[in-house]
């Protein structure tokens, strides 16, 4: 065995516009993400999934899909539509209350968020240590948001406090009106208001319609949760920092369906579960990791709380815990006109359950999981990056690596990547020195690199390299699957 010289650097102390723009550039080179449609110009917080980008997606949803449902007698899934009956929205509050502020500029004619405009102007005061005028412009932020002409408000605060779009510096402000953030399109062949359908803005409202079949196709008892992964759009205007605020984007929800009163054991309960995963199943550092309880919550919940990462760029949210009541079965109820109780067999109570509702964002899971991997450091005299993702995640899991790629090496090496690839994404890399070869595997975060050498071929054995320590050691070639089955977790 062999130790490598190790020395972890640099990553730390980098500015965030760096690391983004070196992860952005890695996540393209190497085929993670790709900005969508990029030779027309590309389209707006639009992106595709490259070869290992979609590989590592897949182990993301699988890992989330596994933990939801196998490791949960009572949880099953479901694959709902993404277009539904437009009423579903009218009864969810999406088509009257899923809106954001917006203003435009009248000179550049682009749009901003109203509130954020705010927020920003009172960070920027505190960041020039003017505390004073940061808290009453803070104070009368707080007013005007729970105010009834919350608009105006804004509005007024936007023109006394003089703030100017960040991008432009132009301040040429129209008013500000509240802007839906669905998307419409039209089905069929009219295309008047009667065709109108929504892309789903969250998958929940799909488990919410199905609660009565899933429930009695597979003889659900309450408590019993649905867990759906699944597209949903959402038309943002504020977009940047690379695939964190997407239009169209991935959700891994579920919504755990309890008898009234004891929605709030319950929501402790996956509150814990949910940010245990993070740390055991993802192995997110956990200092990484921070929770924010909303005070002001969305329509339909009375109790929320984000699991956030400390992103480069700001602590932001990747998970909510909602606790929904039963706003939305009511709601249904309501607007379908049909019954959405449910009838405990044992003690004939009829009730509408309450939800506890976990939301993950599939594509903020990524970045923040591309985020906490991103690891420079110095090997053997050599700086190198490394992307420390854990084994369950990474999306090549090894690579055989043969010395020589002729003659008996090169067959022995071939037959190795044959026999592995039949379970596992295995890459075969003849090209260039072993150094290289590691380098580049490092990078997208290969845990283990299989290297048959000249002693192969005396004794059917390879070496094993490991990631994150460049430790090597032998092993028999017929050990090589099932170390590799036992090590991927
Ligand atoms: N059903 C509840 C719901 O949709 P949410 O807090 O609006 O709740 C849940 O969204 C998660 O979906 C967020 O924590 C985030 O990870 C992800 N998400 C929301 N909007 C997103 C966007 N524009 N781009 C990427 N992910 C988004």
């Amino acid at each position: 065995m062999s130790n490598s010289d190790t020395t972890r650097v640099q990553s730390v102390a980098q500015s965030p516009e760096k690391v983004m723009n070196k992860l952005v550039s890695l996540a393209k080179r190497r085929g993670f993400i790709y900005p969508s449609s990029e030779i027309y110009g590309g389209l707006s917080s639009c992106f595709d999934y490259g070869p290992l980008g979609s590989e590592m997606k897949k182990n993301i949803k699988d890992l989330w899909w596994t933990t939801m449902t196998r490791g949960h007698s009572n949880i099953v899934g479901i694959d709902a539509s993404i277009m539904m009956n437009p009423t579903v929205w009218e009864a969810s509050g999406h088509v009257s209350s899923f809106n954001d502020p917006m203003i435009d500029d009248k000179t550049t004619k682009r749009r901003y968020r109203a509130d954020h405009l705010i927020e920003n102007h009172i960070e920027k005061l505190r960041r020039d240590g003017r505390d004073d005028d940061a808290h009453r412009v803070s104070t009368y932020y707080e007013r005007a948001s729970d105010s009834e002409n919350q608009n105006k408000a804004f509005y007024d605060i936007i023109i006394a406090e003089e703030i100017k779009a960040p991008d432009t510096g132009s301040s040429d402000w129209t008013e500000v009106r509240q802007f839906n953030l669905m998307f419409q399109c039209n089905m069929g062949a009219l295309a008047d208001s009667s065709g109108t359908v929504y892309l789903r803005p969250e998958t929940a409202q799909g488990i919410f319609v199905n609660f009565h079949n899933v429930r009695e196709s597979n003889r659900m008892k309450v408590p019993f949760g649905i867990a759906q992964i699944g597209k949903a759009f959402r038309n943002e205007i504020v977009k940047g920092n690379f695939i964190f605020r997407m239009v169209e984007f991935e959700q891994m929800e579920m919504q755990y369906f309890v008898k009234p009163g004891t929605q709030e054991e319950a929501f402790e309960t996956w509150r814990q579960k949910r940010f245990d995963w993070y740390t055991e199943s993802l192995g997110i550092s956990r200092d990484k990791l921070h929770w924010y309880r909303h005070d002001k919550l969305a329509h339909y919940a009375d109790l929320a709380y984000d699991i956030k990462f400390a992103f480069p760029f700001g602590v932001e949210e990747i998970e909510g815990i909602h606790s929904r009541t039963d706003f939305d079965l009511k709601q249904h109820q309501e607007f379908s006109g049909k019954n959405m109780e449910y009838i405990d067999q044992v003690t004939n109570e009829r009730y509408i359950p309450y939800v506890v509702e976990t939301s993950a964002g599939c594509d903020r899971l990524f970045l923040a999981l591309l985020c906490d991997a991103y690891t420079e450091d110095v090997i053997d005299g050599e700086e190198r990056v490394m992307m420390r993702f854990s084994s369950a995640i990474a999306p090549v899991k090894a690579a055989v690596l043969p010395l020589m790629k002729k003659g008996e090496m090169g067959e022995k090496a071939s037959q190795l990547h044959n026999d592995l690839a039949k379970k596992h994404l295995v890459q075969y890399d003849a090209a260039g020195s072993i150094g290289k070869r590691y380098r580049r595997q490092d990078e997208i975060g290969t845990p283990f690199c299989f290297t048959v050498d000249h002693e192969t071929l005396d004794t059917d054995t390879v070496t094993v390299r490991y990631r994150d320590s460049a430790k090597q050691e032998r092993l028999a070639i017929d050990r090589v699957q099932d170390f590799l089955q036992g090590n991927i977790v």
